[in-house]
């Protein structure tokens, strides 16, 4: 069965059973500072899980874009991605074990919908602890649909227990479904479901999510019972298509078939093979994270750090397989093919896609060969390379230790791993230092200083769009309390003339001391009574909504100001080209 037909199936099957097919979130969550991405479907779904009313009800599905990190290590063997899709359904305070897990045999085996061999699926249940009892209760509806008493564990929190997706929030035991898969044996006669040789493959977990996990690490009951389940859809696929790993899909063949084509190697090794899924994984993972309207570049910090992360793995990984410039935008395109039907936002961000990626792999391409020459030098002039030299090439100039280490090896060099990590730690004592107090001048700061800025912002973003047109789109804003600082869409910097023209409509504004109001409506009303609103996903049922006088309305969470004229005078300080299409202000207000 192919992915599409999957994906189909899984959403026609909650829909007859009542459900509301919602669209993917982004990649991206808003409202969550603890974590980088979307790493699972019920994320999005936090306020919902917490009680708030859902606007579509209380039965829910979708298929949700994921990323994950924590596994990064592990891509390139059978199962584990840092992109993947995962198919979810949803009960808010709604049904509960008996349905959840009648409905995931049922979808699971009924030769109607995927018709896995019964005999090959075992399950995993919450053994129980201090914090939550056993949970005999799905083992028994196990029974009762069929799954004999052999095939179904009782495994402990680390194996059995899901959430929350970032440090607090709702959580729950859960119950695994795992395939047995004949091509890989069982790794010994303990071999059981979570033990990661390979012939028990997870493909769904339905989360019994009646938990909130609190700040200082207690479990407390919900207000309601609600059930959360996803299923990887690159695993199930493997396993309905008969291949032995998710890159034998057509999710990833395509890929692989063009980098082993680029690749002037005629054989390719295991360790080659490894080389060929770590790039189509990294890069798939890249184009995703870059395709979100938010438009994330490669960078130093947060979402973009993990994006240059990827794609500096996948040049290397290349560079081993000879593979040369320009293979980004290659494989990138052969990702937008793949998605674009369902997460059209690739498409519409294609150029600015490919625009970053040509960028950092000059980049990145040019350090390596800088890095190479400087390591050569060292070699020379001394014969060896310390931890020190090592931990130098890759903060100057990217140069992995691996690397370092392997062209070091190969000169019979062994290098002071010990003194590279005493660097190391060093350096990130340092730059935790500095980035302490990076949360301060968020939302949460109500000081004088912030609240005017933050009105300012609006004034600001309004101006922008009435010198600059409709399609400035506001993609981040910081304000701490000397400046504001407002990340926009726009192809070029600004011309003097519209600095000025920005500048004054904002003081116009001022001026003329505007009322700024706050008003409660759905987000419906909101978009259609003329309000701004970026990041629709993330809002909640009803949202506030701040107009300046007759000049701007916004969807914000505020604080703000009462009226304007208390803003004093508004000057733009500084501007700068962030990345392809993406325009950085400052200002302050005097
Ligand atoms: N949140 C659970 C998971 O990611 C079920 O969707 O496995």
């Amino acid at each position: 069965m192919k992915i599409n037909e999957l994906r189909k199936k899984y959403l026609e099957f909650f829909k007859q059973r009542g459900h509301a097919i919602i669209p993917s979130a982004s990649l991206l969550p808003e409202n969550d500072p603890t974590v980088l991405f979307t790493t699972a479907g019920m994320h999005p779904l936090v306020p919902f899980l917490l009680g708030e009313p859902h606007p579509k009800g209380k039965r829910l599905a979708n298929c949700q874009k994921c990323i994950r990190t924590t596994d990064i290590d592990s891509v390139g063997d059978t199962t584990h991605l840092t992109f993947f899709e995962m198919l979810g359904n949803w009960s808010l305070g709604d049904y509960w074990k008996k349905e959840a897990i009648t409905w995931s045999y049922e979808f699971l085996t009924s030769k109607e919908w995927l018709g896995l061999d019964p005999d090959k699926l075992s399950v995993t249940v919450f053994a129980g602890d201090e914090d939550a009892p056993r949970d005999t209760e799905s083992a028994e509806i196990w029974k009762e649909v069929g799954i004999p008493e052999e095939r179904i564990y009782f495994l402990p929190k680390e194996d059995n227990w899901w959430g929350p997706a970032g440090t607090t929030g709702p959580c729950g035991p859960c119950t695994e479904m795992f395939i047995e898969v004949d091509e890989i044996p069982k790794c010994g006669p303990d071999c059981k479901p979570g033990c990661n040789c390979g012939h028990y493959v997870e493909v769904w977990n339905d989360v019994f999510m009646a938990y909130n996990k609190r700040e200082d690490g207690r479990y407390e009951p919900l207000k309601q019972r609600n059930v959360d389940t996803g299923m990887g859809v690159e695993r199930t696929a493997a396993m309905l298509q008969g291949v032995p790993t998710v890159y034998d899909t057509e999710s990833f063949l395509p890929l692989i078939t063009r980098i082993k084509e680029l690749s002037p190697k005629e054989e390719f090794t295991e360790q080659d093979n490894i080389l060929c899924r770590v790039i189509a994984d990294h890069v798939k993972s890249a184009v995703m994270i870059m395709a979100d309207d938010r438009r994330i570049s490669p960078s130093n910090v947060e979402q973009g750090y993990v994006v240059r992360r990827l794609l500096r793995k996948s040049i290397l990984s290349a560079e081993k397989l000879g593979i040369g410039s320009g293979f980004l935008q290659e494989l990138a395109e052969i990702v937008i093919q793949m998605y674009r039907n369902i997460y059209d936002e690739t498409e519409r961000n294609r150029e600015f896609i490919m625009k970053n990626l040509e960028d950092e792999e000059k980049k990145f391409r040019n350090s390596l060969k800088k890095a190479m020459r400087k390591l050569q030098r060292v070699i020379d002039e001394s014969g060896t390379v310390t931890g020190k030299d090592a931990f130098l090439l890759f903060t100057s100039f990217g140069l992995p230790l691996e690397i370092t280490r392997e062209i070091a090896e190969e000169k019979g060099i062994e290098i002071n791993l010990e003194e590279f990590k005493r660097e190391f730690e060093q350096h990130r004592e340092k730059s935790r230092t500095a980035t302490q107090g990076k949360f301060k001048g968020g939302l949460a700061d109500h000081s004088e200083e912030i609240t005017k800025l933050h009105t300012a912002t609006h004034l600001l973003q309004e101006a922008l769009r009435r010198v600059l047109g409709e399609s400035v789109r506001q993609m981040g804003s910081n304000i701490t309390k000397e400046r504001l600082r407002f990340d926009f869409t726009f192809p070029r910097k600004l011309t003097p003339e519209e600095i000025k023209h920005v500048e004054d409509l904002v003081n116009d504004a001022i001026k003329r001391d505007l009322e700024v109001k706050r008003e409660f409506m759905s987000y419906d009303e909101a978009i259609a009574s003329g309000a701004l609103a970026f990041f629709k996903e993330t809002y909640g049922d009803k949202v506030s909504v701040y107009s300046v006088g007759d000049f701007s309305r916004e969807v914000c969470g505020g604080p703000h100001v009462q009226r304007t004229g208390v803003l004093g005078h508004f000057k733009i300080v500084k501007q700068k080209k962030i990345g392809a299409g993406l325009i950085r202000i400052k200002a302050i207000l005097e």
